[in-house]
């Protein structure tokens, strides 16, 4: 008789799933959707501190009791030689990659006007958000070609629709994270493999902590459910997007904004 975790599309049974930013926020909180899922997550992060709090929260909750496990790595993914040596490293300890849920990312400069950015900010921003994003896909791609299976969902935002004002390299690193998805979806569309995006407002995590409160306001106000969103709400839809439900879905990014986007 076939495993009833065969049909459970959302389940991570036996996956190995790399959730970076995972140290807090919305990362955070997806590696703890996704391990209560079953699966085996790899938590990358610069912020060690931050790790080791997210495996001691995943272990204290008993995860591990329902098969998930929380294995960390301290990764800058402003390097792409520390992408590829830690994508190695982990494929030669599990032997798959399952899925990527990419988390990491920077606000940038906040409150400021385009012309008053110094480039080593704006390029900053780019190569945290944008250009880690584009070696993190590269590093995957060949194993999960080979395997025939992959999911990789990226976290946009709706600033890469929408645009803040003030924050013009967030934006531009957004948006150009959006164009990559989709051209990269058609790629790999008979591979076995999708690859998504995730676009929220504004959500409580501590990467607002550098936006002044009347830019909050200003996103809040703009939000049709009048709050912040919370780091589980978005986690479900990226758990949904890294697993094998998501099959038919792809270069696609969801939004999780409170209804201020509606496309
Ligand atoms: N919170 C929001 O309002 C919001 C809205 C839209 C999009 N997002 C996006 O969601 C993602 C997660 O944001 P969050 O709100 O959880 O922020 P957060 O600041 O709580 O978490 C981001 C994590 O990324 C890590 N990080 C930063 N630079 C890194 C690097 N070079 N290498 C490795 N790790 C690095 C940080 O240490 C931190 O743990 C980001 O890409 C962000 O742009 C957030």
């Amino acid at each position: 008789m076939a495993n009833m975790s065969e049909f459970e599309l959302t389940s991570f049974a036996g996956q190995n799933v790399i959730v970076t930013g995972a140290a807090s926020g919305i990362g955070k909180a997806a590696a703890e959707l996704i391990a209560s899922r079953g699966a085996k997550i790899f938590a990358l992060d610069l912020n060690q501190a931050g790790l080791a709090a997210t495996k001691a929260g995943i272990e204290k909750a008993g995860i591990e009791k329902d098969g998930g496990q929380i294995v960390t790595k301290v990764l800058d993914i402003s390097s792409q030689d520390a992408i590829n040596a830690v994508i190695a490293e982990i494929l030669n300890e599990a032997g798959q990659i399952h899925a990527l849920a990419n988390s990491a990312g920077i606000a940038g400069p906040t409150s400021t006007n385009t012309e008053e950015i110094n480039w080593n900010d704006f390029h900053k921003t780019l190569t945290i958000n944008l250009f880690g994003s584009i070696w993190l896909t590269q590093a995957l791609l060949p194993s999960m070609r080979t395997n025939k299976y992959g999911r990789i969902v990226h976290l946009a935002s709706i600033a890469g629709k929408e645009g803040n004002p003030g924050m013009s390299p967030y934006n531009t690193s957004k948006a150009g994270l959006i164009g990559y998805v989709k051209g990269v979806a058609k790629e790999v569309a008979t591979s076995g493999i999708t690859i998504n995006a995730i676009a929220p407002a504004v959500i409580r995590t501590p990467i607002n902590e550098t936006v002044t409160p009347e830019i909050q306001k200003y996103m809040v106000s703009r939000i049709p459910v009048g709050r912040l969103g919370e780091p589980n709400e978005v986690a479900e839809v990226i758990a949904f997007a890294a697993s094998k439900a998501c099959s038919f879905t792809t270069g696609f990014t969801f939004d999780v904004s409170g209804g201020r986007a509606t496309y």
